[in-house]
């Protein structure tokens, strides 16, 4: 029963700490499209999203586990390589998305006066779309490993 409802917490947390991961390019669109101010507003809104879901990636470590002591061993080769994937994203949102969607803010901020997005803000764009691309891939090889367990 406790491991039910761990485990229910476990993947409301990867919904939480993952979901906007797959929603940013479109929502990144949109907000190009509305132009900078809306741009400059995204990404602030990003920088504090990117907090939410640090708090939920410590959730998902945390029931998980819970989960892989009470039913299985931290030495599983699924389990271990998650830990793994789930380290890169803690990385990647720590040290990479964070402070390049402050910048982003700042560059969109500074455009909205001159009406169009710089060279500067494009390259902090593609960046973010290209860590987002990593994240969403690394997020679907641990979601593989959790269901299929490799090695069970
Ligand atoms: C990116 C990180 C993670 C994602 C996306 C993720 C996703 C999931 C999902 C979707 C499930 C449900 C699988 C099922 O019921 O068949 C699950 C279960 C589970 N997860 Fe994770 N997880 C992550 C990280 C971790 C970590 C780091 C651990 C271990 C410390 C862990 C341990 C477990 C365990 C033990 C289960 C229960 C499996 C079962 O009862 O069949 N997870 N996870």
């Amino acid at each position: 029963m406790v491991y039910d409802f761990v485990l229910a917490l476990h993947i409301v947390a990867v919904l939480v700490a993952f979901g906007p991961v797959f929603a940013y390019p479109v929502a990144l669109r949109a907000a190009r499209v509305a132009g900078s101010g809306a741009l400059a507003t995204f990404h602030q809104g990003q920088v504090l999203l990117v907090r939410y879901a640090t708090f939920a990636m410590v959730v998902v470590l945390g029931a998980g586990l819970y989960l892989a002591l009470d039913r299985f061993s931290l030495g599983d080769p699924w389990i271990s390589a998650t830990f793994v994937v789930l380290f890169v994203l803690f990385g990647l949102y720590g040290a990479v998305l964070a402070p390049t969607e402050r910048r982003a803010a700042e560059l969109a901020g500074r455009d909205a006066s001159a009406g169009a997005p710089s060279g500067e803000y494009d390259a902090a764009a593609r960046r973010l779309s290209n860590v987002m691309s990593v994240a969403g891939l690394l997020v679907a090889l641990a979601i593989v490993l959790m269901t299929v367990k490799p090695g069970a």
